[in-house]
């Protein structure tokens, strides 16, 4: 047998990982998880052919705890656990906010803590996860949280004073990306086109655009260049959107999501 992951919380970003996983190639005999709903749980059991346990059981039988509950319940659950986490084991918190000192502070001295913050597109494999060590975490851990998450897409490793920002950045990230493509659509349907076919041209450019930034390794603003042609439509486009300080917009956007990442770790409403 491998190594035994437990996934506490199956909710979606539980099912998302759970998916991946075996996607990935793990044997589910080696993948528990646990579930508050009942009728969740036999769905997911029977969906997957992985063990549905109690959190007790599934902490005491596993080498990597994934927590997947909302921030709320952590603490609760992290009560339920502590007394039942195998000597050497290793809790990957996905809770966005949750810092390692929480919980640490909350499970047996010297147990080592990863805390992740991972993505929506994890659902598709192209998730981008950025994982953050506690204070007893060796590189054993970090490499073995690392391998778990990069079931879903890509991993980086910062120090978890970034978090906050990794939050408004990629955490936060898709939202941007689907206002600007719903504001692009609409455009589209101003311009007389129709939403499906103005939907269609919207999401393969963003899809086209995405794949040339990741396979050509080139600078945003030299792929930009190449279709700005002097005195061009691009041009007159993109001169619009800096009278409207799209650019500013955009940077203020997110030290308030950064912000309010703060606020949030710090427990203020
Ligand atoms: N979704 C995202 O895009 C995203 C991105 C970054 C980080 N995260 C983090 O991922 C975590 C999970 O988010 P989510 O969207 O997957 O939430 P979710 O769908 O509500 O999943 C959490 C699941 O855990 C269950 N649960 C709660 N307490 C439990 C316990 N003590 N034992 C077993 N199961 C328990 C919940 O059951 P009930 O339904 O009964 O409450 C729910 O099914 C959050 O902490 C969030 O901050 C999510």
């Amino acid at each position: 047998m491998g190594e035994t992951i437990a996934i506490l919380g199956a909710g979606v970003m539980g099912e998302t990982l759970l998916s991946g996983l075996l996607r990935a190639g793990r044997d589910p005999q080696d993948v528990v998880i646990t579930e508050r709903r009942p009728d969740r749980a036999a769905e997911l059991g029977a969906k997957y052919g992985v063990k549905v346990l109690d959190n007790t059981e599934a902490a005491g039988l596993s080498d990597t705890v994934v927590l997947v509950v909302k921030p709320q319940d952590i603490s609760d659950l992290l009560a339920e656990i502590r007394e039942h986490l195998r000597p050497g084991a290793l809790l990957v918190c996905i809770a966005a906010g949750i810092t390692t000192a929480f919980v640490e502070e909350r499970v047996p001295d010297g147990v080592a803590v990863v805390r992740v913050m991972p993505n929506t597109p994890a659902l598709v494999d192209e998730g981008m996860a950025a994982l953050s060590p506690g204070s007893h975490c060796d590189d054993e851990h970090l490499a073995r949280a690392s391998a778990l998450l990069s079931a879903t897409g890509k991993v980086v490793q910062l120090p978890e004073h970034h978090q906050d920002a990794v939050t408004a950045i990629s955490g936060s990230g898709p939202a941007y990306i689907f206002y600007v493509v719903e504001a692009m659509i609409e455009a589209g349907v101003l311009l007389g086109l129709p939403r499906a076919t103005s939907t269609e041209l919207v999401v393969q450019t963003l899809y086209g655009a995405a794949t040339m930034l990741k396979e050509t390794g080139e600078h945003p603003t030299v792929l930009r260049e190449q279709v700005s042609s002097p005195a061009g439509t691009t041009m007159a486009a993109l001169r619009q959107l800096d009278d409207h300080k799209v650019r500013a917009a955009f940077l203020t956007a997110m030290e308030a999501a950064r912000d309010r990442s703060r606020e949030l770790s710090s427990g203020q409403a």
